[in-house]
């Protein structure tokens, strides 16, 4: 993987870069603007090299998502930035044509053309005429086989921004955990975060397993889970995990009657959950058993908030924030609104480092290192 320092000349030449500003919006506003102070070392480097700097990336899922909100909040840390409210086609050429030396031009978001999901080759080499180089500078999307994150790359050269060389730097020393190691892995759907657990019960001491997927494991177990989330994978199949003796589940739960709201939820032990009710977030001993296993341990890593987070429980994710960023443990986290719980706290600066990705973290650490947008570069 070359570096965006390996470009041999920027002077004046279009460089496309793909950034990560897949970030929430709300009330048409940037509502956390974590990802994009992440993606400026990337364009300060190019713009103080006289680059011409097109910026290109996907926002939300819908294809009527805009990416003018993340210009209005971008515009203010670089200066004379520029909008197209188009990713290709006459106007996207006109305005990259029109940048000069050190300029920066956002481009509109790249989902609102289908050839991007569906890695269209002719999508791809409509976004690769815009420039004559290629730096990839978004980790949270390299899991995903898109145009502007695989296509692109099969016709530029390509290059990591300086967002990528850190993920990459980092998230590997996560996969060589200094023991005692714990992973605490929390989330919805147990397929979606079956590799990853399947890769770290081989590489840590400890691994927690919280959210709705760890509903499937007391379920598994035989306990009542009353009217909790399960993803509904057959006991058999988390049979292997289950009996490892690395895997941790909860000790007890904050529940509550299903729709029902964290002011009226209840601390259950395991096996205590009635049918009407929900597991919501874990219970106070099961955040002091994190803690201690936390204040025991020289790596920590983290992905997914231990409750229903948007839902208001938050109370497991914050202890569990606060005890991490208190301890002494090299820790890595990522994950939306784990990143969310720990910027509401204040705490960012006392994580050993901050993943932007999420899904793609997952991947990287399931796949042993290994992305197909990391693979392009290479
Ligand atoms: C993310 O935020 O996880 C990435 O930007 C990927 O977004 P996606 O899940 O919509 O592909």
């Amino acid at each position: 993987m070359r570096s965006v320092t390996q470009i041999p000349v920027l002077e004046n030449i279009p460089v496309l870069v793909r950034s990560p500003f897949n970030v929430p919006i709300a009330n048409g506003a940037v509502a956390n603007a974590f990802r994009l102070k992440e993606a400026l070392p990337t364009i300060d480097y190019l713009t103080k090299h006289h680059a011409r700097v097109i910026l290109c990336s996907h926002i939300g899922r819908a294809d009527t998502e805009t990416l003018k909100p993340v210009y209005d909040a971008l515009a203010r840390y670089v200066p004379g930035l520029a909008f197209c409210p188009e990713a290709v086609g006459p106007a996207a050429r006109k305005a990259a044509r029109e940048l000069s030396p050190g300029g920066v031009l956002l481009l509109e978001n790249l989902r609102r053309y289908p050839g991007e999901k569906k890695n269209d080759p002719k999508f791809a080499a409509e976004l690769a005429e815009l420039a004559d180089v290629f730096v990839q500078d978004t980790f949270d999307v390299l899991h995903r086989e898109h145009a502007g994150v695989v296509g692109v790359p099969k016709l530029l050269p390509s290059y990591a921004g300086f967002l990528v060389e850190r993920e990459v730097a980092e998230l590997s020393k996560a996969l060589t955990p200094a023991s005692p190691s714990l992973a605490i892995i929390s989330g919805a759907k147990f397929e979606t975060k079956e590799p990853v657990l399947n890769k770290l019960i081989t590489l840590y001491d400890t691994v927690f397993v919280g959210g709705a997927i760890a509903n499937d494991f007391l379920k598994a177990k035989g306990y009542p889970v009353g009217k909790s989330l399960v993803s509904g994978t057959d006991a058999g199949h988390l049979k292997p995990l289950l009996e490892n003796k690395r895997l941790t589940l909860a000790v007890d739960s904050l529940v509550a009657p299903a729709g029902g709201t964290r002011a009226d939820a209840r601390v259950a032990e395991i096996g205590d959950v009635k049918d009407g009710e929900a597991i919501l977030d874990v219970g106070p001993k099961t955040s002091a058993m994190l803690a201690d296993l936390v204040k025991r341990s020289k790596t920590v890593l983290w992905n997914g908030p231990l409750g229903n987070y948007e839902n208001g429980f938050v109370d497991g994710t914050d202890a569990l924030a606060e005890a991490i960023a208190g301890s002494g443990a090299r820790s890595t986290i990522g994950g939306g609104d784990t990143v969310a719980s720990i910027e509401k706290l204040g705490i960012n600066d006392r994580f050993s480092f901050i993943s932007t990705g999420g899904g793609a973290m997952l991947d990287f650490l399931a796949q042993g290192g290994v992305l197909p947008g990391l693979r392009a570069l290479d």
